[in-house]
């Protein structure tokens, strides 16, 4: 092919096209000569430079497919003709300036030429080529450039797309993870204040998708009124927080249904533009969890009332079996008393038996005295061992530096004792038990879940090396009526009074125990800033049977008829002489009056609207002389520290006529009468 400033030739007549030829070539320039129009169209290219033709060639019928030629000629393109014309007198033919026109890109020479005047046209019509060359290699660049553009355009494209689809398909899975577990979403855009949900949000909130809503009022709207400031307040605190966790009550389709929310907002420059979450409908797992807890209650209340009824069974069967056959053969007096002593071994055991249950329920009449415990135990020494059986050591091991703790020495007496005793239960072949004391502190982690404060600490702990319980008895341990001993072996209360003493002082109870390694039980109580109380040893209370003054006379207040007469016949025999009440009323109307009472004795628990200490104060008012003295069953919500409210004595029931007459006798403060049995 022709370089790119080649110049085709044509000039057919005579020696034309050579001397042509000669004065390009003299003049650097490259060219081609061609024998006619058809042969020239033939050789026309696009980096031809230029095209020397003369005149007389270009009218035929072959300049047809010369213009076709230069009609399809890119748009950078015109090819420059050099037209050698011949000497003409008139004005060209209408037919010829056409054909020349339709070349576009026409220099015409007119004939003779000479050789400067060809070289300069020559080099013109090279330049305006050059120019167009450029113009092509412009235009190719900037298609390049497109065609680059477009492709890159594309790859773009194609990766949105995929985005697209990994997004849809991880929000499909999503949308399904939610609607499986039965959760609604829901987004508010904070800025707009728009609202979005999902269609189980609508479900659980039993609307329409239709209704709009803007904002928290999506979810607010269907808030009961109880808890709307709640929702509100944790909405509000939310957009501090980041963090929206709340439970709460909604109306939905005329129901009142429980949800969770949860949720989380997202911050922009620190400013919250966004909240969304979830929503979950709670409603049936608070109700199994009711159910269930319901159901829990019942058997603990089912295996308490059969532990007791029971129990009692077994003592009434004694007691019934006992007076049937003191009724049916009064006569014999020595099996008289041999049956009635067997009544009254039952009955004790019945006391005892109410003694600890109400340990538990800690509703019992506690005496509480600041002591040491170091000493408490000491003197229980030979008791303890007593009950532990020659086969099983105790081994004391009391911290000297103990603080004194604030209980009911009977009952603290009790407390251990059954643990020693359960001690030598788990301990048939024998071994050794240890009974600690010790000073300690206890820290918030120490007591958490025990409803009670840090602080100084007493620990009392029995520990044995015996069989050790598994973590299900562990478990159930404390309930009152459980226990894995024989029938007749144990009666499942001890433990249950532990924990009912421990707690009423205050304190709590902490077990250890791995199956076939032995147990620790300890207790904790909290030490006590008060002074010691004066110290009354246990077992010196007995005072000789007292009998009244003349004309003493006491004052009964109790509501049982039963109870009443026995009380009555009771002092009576001890030569009192008892006016009766039946309430505060009926008392507060005695004393009221100007008889003689010396004693106000009443219960404390009774009907009517006053109980046995609040009419104590009052009857204090009336006659402040009066000496008072009252008999309970139980305390009903007292503290257990204050007893009854004011420092009043207390004779526990059920109580003997000794137990009465020794009391009577404290009361009045006259130890220098008479007194015989
Ligand atoms: N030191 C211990 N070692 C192993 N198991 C024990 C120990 N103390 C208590 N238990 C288990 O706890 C159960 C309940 O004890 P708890 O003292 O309340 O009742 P009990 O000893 O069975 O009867 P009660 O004390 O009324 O005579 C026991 O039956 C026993 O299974
Ligand atoms: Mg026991």
């Amino acid at each position: 092919m022709e370089g790119k400033e080649f110049i085709l030739i044509l000039a057919p007549k005579g020696r034309d096209a050579e001397v042509i030829k000669t004065v390009l070539q003299r003049g650097n320039v490259e060219c081609g000569t061609c024998e006619n129009l058809i042969s020239l169209t033939a050789r026309l290219d696009h980096d031809l430079g230029a095209v020397v033709v003369t005149e007389e060639c270009l009218y035929g019928p072959s300049v047809a497919s010369l213009h076709a030629w230069g009609a399809k000629q890119p748009a950078w393109s015109d090819l420059p003709f050099i037209i050698l014309t011949v000497k003409r007198t008139g004005i060209r033919s209408e037919k010829a300036a056409a054909v020349l026109d339709q070349l576009g890109n026409v220099i015409l020479l007119e004939r003779p030429i000479n050789a400067e005047t060809l070289m300069s046209a020559v080099r013109v019509a090279l330049r305006g080529r050059r120019r167009q060359y450029q113009a092509r290699s412009l235009l190719m660049e900037r298609e390049e450039t497109a065609s680059k553009l477009q492709s890159l355009n594309s790859g773009l494209e194609q990766s949105v797309l995929e985005r697209t689809r990994e997004l849809e398909a991880a929000r499909d899975t999503l949308a399904f993870a939610l609607d499986s577990a039965e959760l609604g979403s829901w987004d508010i855009d904070l800025t707009t204040n728009a609202a979005r949900h999902s269609l189980h949000f609508d479900r659980i909130f039993g609307r329409n998708s239709i209704t709009d809503t803007v904002g928290r009022s999506i979810i607010l709207d269907h808030v009961i009124a109880q808890d709307r400031a709640a929702v509100e307040a944790a909405f509000n605190q939310a957009i501090d927080t980041g963090r929206l966790d709340l439970d709460c009550r909604i109306r939905a389709a005329e129901a009142v249904r429980w949800i969770a929310i949860k949720g989380r907002v997202e911050y922009a420059d620190k400013r919250p533009y966004r909240m969304a979450g979830i929503v979950m409908d709670t409603t049936s797992r608070r109700e199994t969890e009711e159910a269930l807890h319901q159901s829990q209650k019942m058997e603990a209340i089912g295996q308490l009332t059969g532990g007791v009824a029971h129990d009692f069974n077994n003592l009434l069967t004694v007691i019934v079996g006992s007076l049937d056959m003191l009724i049916r053969r009064p006569d014999r007096a020595e099996r008289v008393a041999r049956l009635a002593e067997a009544a009254m071994t039952a009955a004790r055991r019945g006391e005892r038996l109410t003694q600890q249950l109400l340990a538990f329920s800690r509703r019992q009449l506690l005496h509480p005295q600041t002591v040491n415990p170091n000493r408490l135990l000491l003197e229980f020494k030979a008791l303890a061992s007593r009950a532990a059986g020659e086969a099983i050591e105790l081994e004391f091991e009391l911290d000297p530096a103990i603080h004194p703790i604030r209980v009911d020495p009977a009952q603290f007496e009790s407390a251990v004792l059954n643990l020693i005793v359960n001690a030598r239960d788990a301990m048939p072949n024998g071994g050794r038990i240890r009974i600690t004391t010790q000073a300690l502190r206890q820290s918030t982690s120490d007591v958490v879940g025990q409803a009670v404060s840090p602080g100084r600490y007493v620990m009392v702990s029995v520990a044995d090396d015996g069989v050790g319980m598994s973590s299900d008895t562990l478990r159930r341990v404390f309930e009152p009526f459980f226990t894995t001993k024989d029938v007749g072996k144990g009666s499942g209360l001890g433990l249950a009074q532990v924990y009912g003493f421990a707690r009423s002082a205050g304190g709590h109870v902490k077990i250890e125990s791995e199956l076939g390694n032995g147990t620790e039980v300890r207790l904790y109580f909290p030490a006590s800033t008060e002074p010691l109380s004066a110290e009354v040893p246990l077992s010196s209370r007995k005072v000789p049977l007292r009998q009244a003054a003349d004309g003493e006379t006491i004052l009964l207040v109790e509501d049982d008829e039963q109870v009443l007469a026995m009380a009555v016949e009771s002092l009576e025999e001890l030569r009192y002489r008892v006016m009766v009440a039946r309430n505060a009323r009926e008392a507060l109307q005695h004393l009221k009056g100007l008889e003689r009472i010396d004693i106000l004795f009443s219960d404390v628990v009774m009907p009517g609207g006053m109980n046995g200490a609040q009419l104590a104060v009052e009857a204090r008012r009336l006659r402040p002389e009066l000496k008072v003295l009252l008999t309970s069953g139980y305390v009903a919500g007292q503290e257990a520290d204050h007893g009854i409210g004011v420092d009043l004595p207390v004779l526990n029931k059920p109580y003997r006529r000794e137990e009465l007459a020794r009391q009577l006798q404290v009361i009045l403060g006259d130890e220098t009468r008479k007194s015989s049995l």
